[in-house]
């Protein structure tokens, strides 16, 4: 059994109300889609993905809407209720990414987007995930993941020094959260305490969530023992970088920036 704090585990006010994760987040042009449609579409994958921690099922409804058949998968039930009621067309399921099973060989892809792959902690959840997606990906298939970086945190500080407080309204409620990450060293995890307050009255609430900090030769590694040819591994641009990721935008050189983004072919079926 998984005993860490994720996201998934504890109660999360934006994972809990995904009207509020769409409010907090909005994607209006649907780029990180975009983006992993394009990424899809210059590999030349086959039609069946897999979105992995797909949460509010926008990013499936847009797969699906280009006409591939997705099966979108979180462990939030209710990420999955709204995705089904607001962003139809893709098969919705319940799925701990950390190690699932869909019938061998079922996809041509999966797609792991905004760090959802950074939920597996520790190297035996890693292990899960990619052993999960070797057996469900037909030969020849593609991993495509959009994640913090690593080794941003390598000699910067700038988002570890001071709480950042941010805010958003919806529905005549302003809700405001202040953030605080660490960085566990040993553990290798990024640890966000965070705060959310709002004016209707509501006591505040304190969530605490970790993301893996995996660093891009690290993942090469573990790709690599799982049978993935890493054919991108890069910062930028993305649908969460800045600038963002545009139409046409090929991969750059690097992988320092805060953002990584990863297209990795399985080439060794077991
Ligand atoms: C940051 S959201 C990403 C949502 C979506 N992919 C996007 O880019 O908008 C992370 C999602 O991962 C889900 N999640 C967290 N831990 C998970 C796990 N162990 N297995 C499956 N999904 C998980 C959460 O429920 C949440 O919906």
């Amino acid at each position: 059994m998984h005993t860490h704090d994720t996201a998934a585990q504890g109660s999360n006010l934006l994972t809990d109300n995904p009207e509020l994760y769409e409010a907090r987040f909005p994607d209006t042009e649907r780029l990180a889609g975009r983006w992993a449609e394009d990424c899809l579409r210059r590999y030349a994958a086959g039609p069946r993905v897999l979105d992995l921690g797909c949460g509010t099922g926008r990013d499936a409804a847009y797969l699906h809407a280009a006409g591939r058949s997705v099966v979108g998968a979180d462990l939030s039930d209710a990420m999955l209720t709204y995705a089904r009621s607001h962003h139809p067309g893709p098969r919705y399921t319940r799925v701990d990414l950390r190690g699932f099973q869909f019938p061998r060989r079922s996809f041509d892809a999966v797609v792991c987007l905004d760090s959802a792959l950074l939920y597996c902690h520790t190297n035996a959840e890693l292990d899960g995930l990619l052993a999960s997606c070797r057996r469900a990906l037909a030969p020849g298939g593609l991993l495509v993941a959009e994640m913090r970086n690593g080794a941003f945190f390598l000699g910067r500080t700038e988002l570890l020094d001071a709480p950042a407080v941010s805010g958003f309204s919806r529905q005549g409620v302003t809700y405001e959260s202040t953030t605080t990450l660490s960085v566990d060293r040993a553990a290798q995890l990024l640890r966000r305490t965070r705060v959310w307050t709002a004016d209707d009255g509501s006591p505040p609430v304190e969530q605490r969530s970790a993301w893996r900090l995996l660093f891009p030769q690290e993942l090469r590694y573990v790709l690599a023992a799982h049978g993935f040819d890493v054919l991108d591994l890069h910062d930028g641009p993305g649908p969460r970088t800045e600038p963002p990721w545009k139409e046409g935008a090929m991969p750059g050189p690097t992988a320092d920036a805060d953002r990584l983004h990863l297209v990795a072919r399985l080439t060794r079926h077991t």
